[in-house]
């Protein structure tokens, strides 16, 4: 039998886990793990860009890594980035092939310093150099993430091909491999779902929290009254019946459409199914200590740094680096 092909992707921690982490990312982490070699990362060197508090930061990572678990990632296979510290060494490597011009075009980096405009710092410069080194660290063949990704990997397979061209092949060309949910908007009907933009709801959080949240949602605002039909097309609280209700959603638009349900109600329905729907999830995070968490990540981490050290090794080697004396 071949090989497995080998997958790695990340998430920040930047706070609790909301239903863009999970449909976005986390339940496709699910779906490819036993079918790919996998490596599932917090990426709590990305998250230091926007320099977050120091005591809120070693919860949010803490949070991160049990609920990835919660929601059934295998726990063998989550390591921490900082962990792993050969990345970083890859990432300076990485820099020297990395043409100024190829950042300056990523358009991921115009958006976060616009998002803060006070903190333009050169590790947001740098970012998918660092995200390309955790990629190409374990020689990943494929990473499943957004579509909000796109120019990061499309700059990791460059990185990879200029690296195998100036100094002989060394790291795969990693392929996307894209999720199947569409975009999950935000509480706003706007914007992509963000903690920084204060517009989540919650996967793990307490039903109340939940409650609130998704009542808190921005609705069909061509509809004043209960009594005018809803336009169930455009509404992001009807998008969201699509993903709960997989198969009687097209009754809710009915209902939607010849208004004869309000979106109040629309609302409570569908936060009782999302409070239902992860239950178990709520469950099962509740049952992880953060010392088992620690545990886990720790394992983990050793997990990936002993493909890590092989790939440093190499790369040191193939640029004419001494080993380390
Ligand atoms: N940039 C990713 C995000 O914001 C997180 C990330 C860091 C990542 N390193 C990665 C994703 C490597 C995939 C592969 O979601």
């Amino acid at each position: 039998m071949a090989p497995r092909k080998r997958i790695l992707s990340g998430m920040r921690p930047t706070g609790r886990f909301h239903l863009g982490n999970y449909f976005g990312a986390a339940k496709n982490w699910v779906e490819l793990q036993d079918e790919y070699e996998c490596y599932y990362m917090v990426a709590d060197y990305h998250g230091l860009t926007s320099q977050p508090h120091a005591d809120s930061f070693e919860r949010d990572l803490i949070d991160l890594a049990a609920d990835m678990v919660a929601v059934g990632v295998r726990r063998d296979l989550i390591y921490l980035q900082s962990s792993v510290p050969e990345v970083a060494e890859l990432f300076l490597l990485f820099t020297m092939v990395t043409p100024y011009g190829w950042v300056q075009r990523v358009p991921t980096f115009k958006e976060m310093a616009r998002q803060q405009p006070d903190n333009v710092n050169m590790g947001l410069f740098s970012y998918p150099v660092l995200q390309a080194a955790d990629i190409l660290l374990v020689k990943g063949d494929a990473v499943p993430v957004g579509g909000d990704q796109d120019a990061h990997i499309e700059m990791a397979r460059e990185t990879a091909r200029r690296f195998n061209r100036v100094y002989g092949k060394l790291f795969p060309e990693p392929a996307t491999l894209r999720t199947s949910t569409p975009k999950i908007l935000g509480t706003d009907g706007k914007q992509k779902m963000s903690k920084s933009l204060g517009n989540i709801v919650g996967v793990t959080a307490e039903p109340e929290v939940i409650r609130k949240q998704v009542l808190s949602m921005v609705t069909d605002t061509k509809r004043v009254y209960k009594s005018q039909p809803g336009h169930p097309k455009s509404c992001n609280v009807d998008s969201l019946y699509k993903v709960f209700f997989p198969d009687d959603w097209e009754h809710y638009w009915e209902l939607c459409r010849k208004a004869e349900m309000g979106c109040l109600e629309k609302k409570q329905i569908l936060a009782e199914r999302i409070v239902e729907t992860f239950a178990p999830f709520r469950e099962a995070r509740a049952e992880l200590s953060d010392e088992a968490v620690k545990g886990i990540l720790a394992r983990g981490s050793e997990r990936a740094r002993e493909v890590a050290g092989g790939t440093v090794t190499e790369a040191r080697q193939a640029i004419g680096l001494l080993p380390p004396l």
